[in-house]
């Protein structure tokens, strides 16, 4: 099989790393990064962390509104897969990456794949969940990491092609052992603290908490004020707008550059307690074991907070102090298996190789000048 798997943000470069390792063993795989993460701490440090193929192709799309960033995806795409003919175009998650390439790809009538389908957060106000509903509209096959997310799938009507697989991150996580990975008391002496401390591992991106003034500031003045201290890994939008608002941290709060994979893995097994509003740290934690608070009004990983690990909390101080304390007084005890057993990619591949049909293909539609 020819696979163009198209990549652009942190959270597509993780994810890709198992499924191409198992893709590439009996397959052509043509990786395309669309550059919608660029720095060097948001992009390279993955693929070296992770030992992701260099790209085929780099599109460069850099950042922009929600418009742009996805019409230059598609713009420049569309020649790539016109020229390379993949049997299957594979799409990760819900960024701006995903949707644009998921749209290219279903007009030129090539398969398409989602991996990490059925994910909803029931808010529309999120860009990320119109990713979702698109991609999953127009995906051949729905990879579903969860139970949940397959029924989600089912109530929109959308049931040929679903397969729930488990989580990617599930493979990832398997194999920890094998990357170098600090102790925790190495990791904590690292960032100045007692090789025996607690402190709250805390990351915050979302548009929805740092573009208000009113959310992202309640967010700080908890952090200032929290009973631990706080090692804070900084998107650039969260650097961004703290300057934009005039808001600063005080000296509990220590801001690190964002870490690669590898330095994330062990920070949280270092943490006592998470503090986040991604999507994919929740999962993380929780796999480790970790308690989270999420500073958001939803989740898509609702099982999470169902089992107890997770608790969503609003943007105030007192809120956000309350549910760290609970988290950490209140450690749960069952774990149950929501994501699967490891042989995700492997799961992937095999569906991929039993559904690919080479001659299948529906005419091309040319757009009418
Ligand atoms: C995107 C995804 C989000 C995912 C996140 C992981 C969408 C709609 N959202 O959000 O689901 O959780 O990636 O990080 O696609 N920037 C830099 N350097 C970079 C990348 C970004 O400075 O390398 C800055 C830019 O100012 C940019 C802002 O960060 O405007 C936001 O980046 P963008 O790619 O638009 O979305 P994310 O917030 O990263």
């Amino acid at each position: 099989m020819r696979v163009m798997t198209v990549v652009g943000a942190r959270p597509e470069f993780i994810q890709t790393a198992p499924v191409s390792q198992v893709l590439r063993q009996q397959h052509l795989e043509i990786l395309v990064h669309t550059g919608q993460h660029y720095d060097v701490r948001m992009s390279q440090v993955f693929f070296e962390d992770l030992g992701v193929p260099e790209p085929d192709y780099n599109l460069g799309v850099g950042s922009g509104s929600h418009a742009q960033q996805t019409g230059q995806i598609m713009i420049r795409l569309e020649p790539i897969i016109q020229d390379e003919q993949p049997d299957w175009v594979l799409v990760y998650g819900d960024t701006n990456t995903t949707a644009a390439a998921g749209l290219v790809a279903a007009k030129l009538s090539v398969p398409l794949a989602h991996i990490e389908a059925g994910l909803r957060s029931h808010d529309r106000t999120m860009p990320e969940e119109i990713n979702r509903v698109i991609t999953d509209h127009l995906s051949d096959l729905l990879f579903a990491p969860t139970q949940a997310a397959v029924d989600n799938l089912q109530a929109e009507g959308l049931v040929a092609g679903v397969h729930q697989v488990g989580d990617v991150r599930v493979d990832l996580l398997a194999d920890l052992a094998r990357w170098d990975v600090p102790e925790p008391a190495q990791t904590r002496q690292a960032q100045g603290l007692p090789a025996d401390g607690v402190f709250a591992l805390v990351t915050i991106h979302r548009a929805g908490n740092t573009d208000r003034v009113e959310r992202l500031g309640g967010i700080v003045a908890a952090l200032n004020d929290l009973s631990l201290p706080v090692v804070l890994p900084a998107h650039p939008r969260l650097q961004k707008m703290m300057a934009r608002h005039g808001l600063t941290f005080s000296s509990n709060v220590q801001v690190i550059e964002p870490v690669g994979f590898l330095g994330m893995m062990a920070l949280l097994q270092a943490c006592a307690v998470v503090l986040t509003d991604s999507g994919g740290l929740q999962k993380e934690a929780y796999l480790l074991r970790r308690p989270v608070v999420t500073v958001r009004d939803n989740t898509e990983w609702v099982e999470t907070v169902e089992a107890g690990w997770n608790r969503l909390c609003p943007a105030v101080p007192l809120a956000i102090q309350a549910a760290v304390a609970a988290a950490l007084d209140t450690p749960p005890v069952a774990h149950p298996d929501y994501y699967g057993s490891p042989g995700v990619s492997g799961r992937i591949c095999t569906v991929l190789e039993t559904t690919h049909r080479p001659m299948a293909r529906r005419p091309v539609l040319t757009a009418e000048r």
